[in-house]
């Protein structure tokens, strides 16, 4: 066998890091303002660290390319994003907590409001600093989860309304199951329903949204005057997932922004007969050449993907051998010529026309492409391609 190459990763000496392409992210943040119109703003959704992406990064190089608003999920979030200088609108779309207004107001962070005690903590906030303060309504049209329910709007609109600190800049609500029309429907007359109770109380947002990725793909009459995409800027969209996007789909120019990578650390010739890693569960058959990969559960490598899960290796599929352990999965490379230690193998990305996305990893792990992106864990450092 050869000696073992020592060569790595430019800018990270770990054997295991996920390359994140700014270029396809801004190039999704295009794809999604071309389909939307200009007229349209754009909150991009850059919570759970921008889904695993980084959340500082991703947002600079959106605000960059003009991205006028950011939705995180609270405040932390959103200070995280003002120390790292983002000076967009931070939408705060689970709102505050009990004692974060001061710093709601302070660092110009919108929050998402949708009880009495929201509306009076920061009037009084704002009030404080002399200043009249942006606030979004959220509406529960059928989520069932935050936000406001229609019976429940009128006496919130009328503490809005009385009080002189702030500005309803902005009203929401969202969806549960864009796939299903019916559902969408009744969700958006119901929301139909709350503007006009809103407009009863003289209250206009200029900001009307709704739309999450899915809609924004599906469903124009859910636009409104702002949209709020997630998984579309990492590069993933339903009918990219179920491989149904038409040409002309605005899903089709969706690019995955992740990359995943490692490199083989060890190679194992094993004869047939042997069993491999925890559990035995995977026994030799036949000679079998095995490489050990630097990655495991802690890294965000599910241990469903035992036995199941495939990487790539020299242009070539190669499964998943045995279960996966914390820091360390096998994979059977027989048959894959020249395989040395060194070698980069491809957790999540293309090579010679193979393709491994994280809507494979999720249908193996019955769950969706958005958890598998976040729980790339922070042990596996993110290296930028494409400037920031
Ligand atoms: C309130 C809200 N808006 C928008 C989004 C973005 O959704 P998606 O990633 O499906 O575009 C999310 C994500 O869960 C959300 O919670």
């Amino acid at each position: 066998m050869n000696a073992p190459r020592l060569d790595r990763s430019p800018v990270t000496t770990s054997p295991t890091w996920a390359e994140v392409s700014l270029d396809a992210l801004r190039q999704n943040f295009r794809a999604v303002r071309k389909h939307v119109g200009e007229g349209v703003n754009i909150c991009a959704v850059v919570k759970a660290d921008a889904y695993g992406h980084g959340a500082a990064v991703c947002a600079r190089a959106l605000e960059t390319e003009g991205a006028p608003w950011f939705g995180v999920t609270g405040t932390e979030e959103a200070l995280a994003l003002r120390r790292a200088r983002i000076k967009a609108r931070l939408l705060l779309m689970t709102g505050i907590w009990k004692g974060e207004e001061d710093e709601a107001v302070a660092n110009n962070l919108t929050p998402t409001v949708w009880e009495r005690w929201h509306v009076e903590r920061l009037e009084e906030a704002a009030s404080k600093k002399q200043t009249v303060f942006p606030i979004h309504l959220k509406i529960d049209t059928g989520m069932t989860r935050l936000g406001a329910s229609i019976d429940a709007l009128p006496p919130i609109c009328k503490a809005v309304a009385s009080s002189s600190h702030l500005k309803l800049e902005g009203v929401s609500t969202h969806f549960a199951s864009v796939r299903d029309p019916e559902k969408t429907l009744r969700q958006a007359t119901l929301f139909e329903e709350a503007l006009g109770i809103l407009s009863a109380h003289r209250l206009a947002p200029a900001l009307v949204h709704m739309a999450n990725s899915a809609a924004i793909l599906s469903r124009s009459e859910t636009w409104k005057t702002m949209v709020r995409p997630g998984i579309a800027l990492y590069g993933y969209s339903r009918t990219r997932a179920a491989g149904a996007a038409q040409p002309g789909d605005a899903g089709t120019l969706l690019h995955p922004v992740l990359s995943w990578k490692t490199r083989v650390i060890a190679l194992k010739e094993v004869a047939a007969g042997n069993a491999v890693g925890y559990g035995g569960t995977f026994v030799t058959q036949a000679p079998t050449l095995v490489a050990v990969l630097p990655v495991g559960y802690a890294d965000g490598f599910h241990r469903l993907l035992s036995n199941r899960g495939r990487v790539i290796v020299r242009g070539s599929y190669a499964p998943v051998a045995g279960r996966v352990s914390m820091d360390l999965t096998t994979v059977d490379v027989t048959g894959i010529a020249g395989v040395e230690v060194g070698d980069e193998v491809i957790l999540l990305g293309q090579s010679n026309g193979k393709n491994i996305d994280a809507g494979e990893h999720a249908r193996i792990c019955e769950t969706i492409p958005y958890e598998i992106l976040c729980s790339i864990s922070k042990r596996v450092p993110r290296v930028y391609l494409g400037g920031g």
